[in-house]
């Protein structure tokens, strides 16, 4: 079904793509983006308890498959799953038969055959996780996929701008930095445009491509970019994934790119502070504007798992409701 077909069939089909996975915002309506931001507005009340587990998904089994590196993501996703009761297998790439060649279907579909529930996924690949959720009857969510999507991330930075704002709509977001390789990026710009947000690009022009079809405002001046913004959103410069150089040299990225304080007085006096992690600190933030009262860097990463289980439970509603 395609969206010609009419909105309410264009809302299905989203609702249908979202019912048994998570593997991008771009596959998400905004209905479904906002029955997991409510839904994880509940859990964060859980999360203030002093016993912080549910049994909502005692008798499940997820694995917790990651392929590239993680801190926040991995823990944040493992955190959401105990506390949701689900049982957990975390799978080591580094000591698997991956270091063999066995390939990622048959990775997939070995583990599959042990009944698992949820499969979270990252992986260098974009659309890995798609790959993998046409492959496997179990709930297949995206931890990062390649230069692609994060979803999980764009729902937890919206969360937290909600939280700390009271809205996304008619809010001036820039997002600064390594716009081409960020999947952070993307789905942030795919979930914010959703909520109209003014979204503003900005970046060195090797570094921050044109998002054809969606209303952004490309900008390579930082000082103009932060002008009035409500939320400055920074980007990890991705090191591993600099084939070629898109810059000269850090200090000088730094320079012209690099929020410090006095870029921060550019944007407006309350502006919310994020960046997803991994921060290289004096390369695209100072320690100064990332540990300061303005920064939410922290209230990210505590969101994180009230969303993360959100989006674990409605999977499964799903799932049981067929
Ligand atoms: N934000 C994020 O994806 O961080 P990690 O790579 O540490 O998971």
């Amino acid at each position: 079904m395609k969206r010609t077909a009419g909105k309410t069939a264009y809302i299905w089909y989203c609702r249908v793509k979202m019912l048994k996975d998570l593997v991008g915002i771009k596959e998400s309506s905004k209905e479904d983006i906002e029955l997991i931001l409510s839904t994880a507005s509940s859990f964060k009340d859980v999360l203030k308890r002093d016993i912080k587990k549910v049994p909502t998904l005692r008798g499940k089994t997820t694995v917790n498959l990651f392929f590239e590196p993680s801190t926040r993501t991995k823990t944040s996703f493992e955190l959401a799953e105990k506390r949701l009761s689900t049982d957990v297998l975390n799978f080591s790439v580094p000591t698997s038969s991956v270091v063999k060649g066995e390939s990622l279907y048959d990775t997939v579909k070995t583990i599959e055959a042990y009944g698992v529930d949820f499969i979270v996924i990252r992986h260098s690949s974009s659309g890995a996780p798609h790959f993998i959720a046409r492959n496997v009857n179990a709930s297949v969510i995206n931890a990062g996929d390649g230069i692609n999507e994060h979803p999980t991330q764009a729902l937890l930075d919206a969360f937290t701008i909600i939280e700390k704002k009271g809205s996304l709509q008619g809010l001036t977001i820039a997002i600064v930095g390594d716009v081409f390789h960020s999947r952070v990026a993307k789905s942030n710009v795919y979930l914010l445009s959703r909520f109209d947000a003014r979204i503003r690009l900005i970046g060195p022009p090797t570094l921050v491509p044109e998002m054809k079809g969606y209303n952004v405002e490309v900008l390579s001046d930082m000082d103009e970019g932060l002008k009035d913004a409500d939320v400055v959103m920074m980007l990890r410069i991705q090191m591993e994934r600099q084939g070629r150089g898109f810059f000269p040299t850090t200090q000088e990225y730094f320079r012209y790119w690099g929020l410090d304080m006095k870029r921060l007085k550019r944007a407006k006096k309350d502006a919310l502070v994020m960046h997803p992690g991994p921060m290289n600190r004096g390369i695209e933030i100072s320690s100064e504007v990332a540990d300061s009262s303005q920064s939410a860097i922290l209230d990210q990463v505590t969101n994180g798992i009230a969303v993360r289980m959100a989006v674990m439970y409605l999977l499964s509603r799903e799932g049981e409701n067929g």
